[in-house]
C-alpha cells in the first residue's frame, strides 16, 4: 500500500492511498475519475454500479462528480439502498477566457502583506507535509503530497507567507481529474482554497485561488476550470465568483458516506 505522502486519519489515507493505487485504472476507464481524496465517477451508469458498491464496500466513500441534477434523486436512491448518503457541492465552471480576465483583474492588484512561499531546494516533502497540515487545520481535507506536487498529472499549487515573517497564511490548488472519455477532459479542477483565520475577510482567498486558477488555464492549458462550494459557505462562493466561475445550476458534485456519517470536508 502506499504509505508516503499521505495525510489524515487512517480512513482517510486508506482512500486516498486507493485513489492512488487505481490512478492508471482510473485514467483508462471510461467513467471514472481521479478525485485524489478517494475513487470517484462523473457517470455512474457508464462506470457501473456494481463497481460503486464494490468500492463503496471496500473503501467506505466515493465522489459523484458533475451529475446533472435531475439525476441526483436516483443517485440518492441508489445510494440509500447500499446505506450510504451524499451531501452535495453546486459546481461552477468557467471558460478559459472568463477565468484568465477575471484572475487578471485580481492579481493587477499588488499586495504587500502576503508573498507566494515556495519550498526550499530538497525540503519538498516537508513543505507539502506543512501545506497539508495547513489545510487540515481549515477544515479543508488535503490531497496526497503526490497529487499536490504534480507527481501523478499537471497540477498547480499556490501557497502565501505571511510578508513579515514567512509563516503559512493561504493556499489554494488545480489539476485535471477526468480522463480522456470525459466530456470533461480539458477542464482543471481548483478547490483546497484555505486562508489562516486571522487573514481571512481581506481578499487573500480570491488571490490565492486566482493564482491557482490562472496557472491553470494559462500555464497548464485548461480550456475550462470548476470548483466546488456548499449553499451555506457564502465566503467560498463569493471567492469562486470573483475569479470568472459562474454557477452551473444544472449539475452537482458530491461525496457518498455511509449513512450519519460526518462531513468530509468543507
Ligand atoms: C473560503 C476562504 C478561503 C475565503 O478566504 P478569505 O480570504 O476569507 O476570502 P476573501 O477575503 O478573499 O473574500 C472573498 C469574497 O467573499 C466575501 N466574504 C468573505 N467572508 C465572507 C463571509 N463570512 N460571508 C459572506 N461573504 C464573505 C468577501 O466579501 C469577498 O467578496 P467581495 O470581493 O465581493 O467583497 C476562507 O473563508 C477559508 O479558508 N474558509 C475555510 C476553508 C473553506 O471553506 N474553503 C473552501 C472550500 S470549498
Amino acid at each position: 500500500m502506499v504509505e508516503g505522502g499521505l495525510y489524515g486519519s487512517v480512513a482517510q489515507r486508506r482512500l486516498q492511498a486507493g485513489a492512488l493505487e487505481s490512478l492508471e485504472a482510473t485514467r483508462r476507464t471510461p467513467g471514472a475519475v481521479f478525485a485524489a481524496r478517494m475513487s470517484g465517477t462523473e457517470d455512474p451508469e457508464r462506470f457501473g454500479w456494481d463497481r460503486i458498491s464494490a468500492i463503496l464496500r471496500a473503501e467506505g466513500a466515493m465522489t459523484f462528480r458533475m451529475i446533472a441534477a435531475g439525476a441526483c434523486p436516483e443517485v440518492e436512491r441508489r445510494l440509500a439502498a447500499l446505506g450510504f448518503a451524499v451531501a452535495w457541492w453546486d459546481v461552477f465552471e468557467g471558460s478559459r477566457d472568463e477565468v484568465a480576465v477575471a484572475c487578471d483583474g485580481v492579481l493587477a492588484a499588488p499586495r504587500n502583506d502576503v508573498a507566494p512561499l515556495v519550498p526550499f531546494p530538497g525540503d519538498e516533502a516537508e513543505f507539502l507535509a506543512r501545506v497539508q497540515a495547513f489545510m487540515a487545520e481549515g477544515g479543508v481535507a488535503p490531497f496526497p503530497a503526490q497529487v499536490l506536487s504534480g507527481e501523478t498529472g499537471a497540477a498547480a499549487l499556490a501557497v502565501l507567507g505571511d510578508a513579515r515573517d514567512g509563516s503559512m497564511v493561504a493556499t489554494a490548488f488545480a489539476h485535471f481529474p477526468y480522463n480522456r472519455h470525459s466530456p470533461h477532459r480539458a477542464t482543471a479542477w481548483a478547490g483546497l482554497a484555505t486562508v489562516r483565520e486571522d487573514f481571512r475577510g481581506r481578499g487573500i482567498g480570491v488571490w490565492v485561488n486566482a493564482l491557482a486558477l490562472r496557472r491553470a488555464v494559462i500555464d497548464l492549458r485548461a480550456e475550462r476550470a470548476q470548483e466546488f462550494a456548499r449553499k451555506s459557505n457564502a465566503a467560498s462562493r463569493r471567492m469562486i465568483e470573483r475569479c470568472g466561475l459562474r454557477l452551473r445550476p444544472d449539475l452537482l458534485s458530491g461525496i457518498a458516506q455511509p449513512l450519519g456519517s460526518a462531513s468530509f470536508t468543507r
